[in-house]
């Protein structure tokens, strides 16, 4: 299957996005202990609508993702896709939703696991996250520390708006890309 971690962080974002909170926090982390384990994990946090206890087992069933409501996908999405992708490649996740209060999504992966999909594209993800509708903010946060290439970065939409505009031209996109490449110095890639 032709997926990335970048692809599975998306979709589980786009539900906080779409959960009504004004606030969608994202957390992203790779981590490598020289000669010790290698880590990616995520976390989504959403003041949104927030699941009772039986709408979260509804939403993380298997059996419910049916493949019908987008027919057109190669790959399922959601929760349970999630739950699988992470079980499968010696990772594990947490859930934790209280009704009318909002929602936290986090997953880790072994990052040696053969079974973990690529990493992918990350600031091509964050700009689409950026550009959710909905949260009036949407606060990001990126870490890596592998010993070679160490990051740590926050990205805000309200700054970002402040700086660039509505992020709905292109120009301002043209902008975001590149500012979003330059913050992974990932510049090579510009475009
Ligand atoms: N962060 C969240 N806050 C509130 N409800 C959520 C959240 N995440 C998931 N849900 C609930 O779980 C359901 C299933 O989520 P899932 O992502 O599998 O499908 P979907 O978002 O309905 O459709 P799709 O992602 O395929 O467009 C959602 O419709 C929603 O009711
Ligand atoms: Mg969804």
């Amino acid at each position: 299957m032709h997926f990335t971690l970048a692809d599975l962080v998306t979709d589980i974002t786009q539900n906080g996005a779409e959960s009504g909170a004004s606030l969608l926090e994202l957390e992203v982390r790779e981590s490598r202990e020289p000669g010790g384990p290698a880590e990616f994990r995520f976390a989504v946090t959403d003041n949104g609508k927030g699941m009772t206890p039986e709408e979260l087992k509804r939403a993380t069933d298997p059996f419910v993702s049916d493949g019908i409501k987008h027919p057109h996908r190669k790959v399922g999405l959601g929760l349970p896709f999630l739950i699988q992708t992470a079980e499968q490649s010696g990772g594990g996740w947490d859930i934790k939703s209280e009704k009318g209060r909002g929602t936290r999504v986090s997953a880790w992966f072994d990052a040696d696991n053969v079974d973990m999909p690529p990493v992918g594209d990350i600031p091509g993800m964050f700009r689409s996250i950026l550009m959710f509708q909905g949260p009036r903010e949407i606060d990001i946060t990126r870490v890596r520390k592998n010993g070679t290439g160490d990051l740590d970065y926050r990205i805000r939409k309200t700054e970002l708006a402040e700086a660039l505009g509505d992020l709905e031209d292109t120009a301002s996109l043209v902008l975001l890309n590149r500012y979003l490449r330059s913050l992974e110095a990932d510049e090579d890639e510009d475009e």
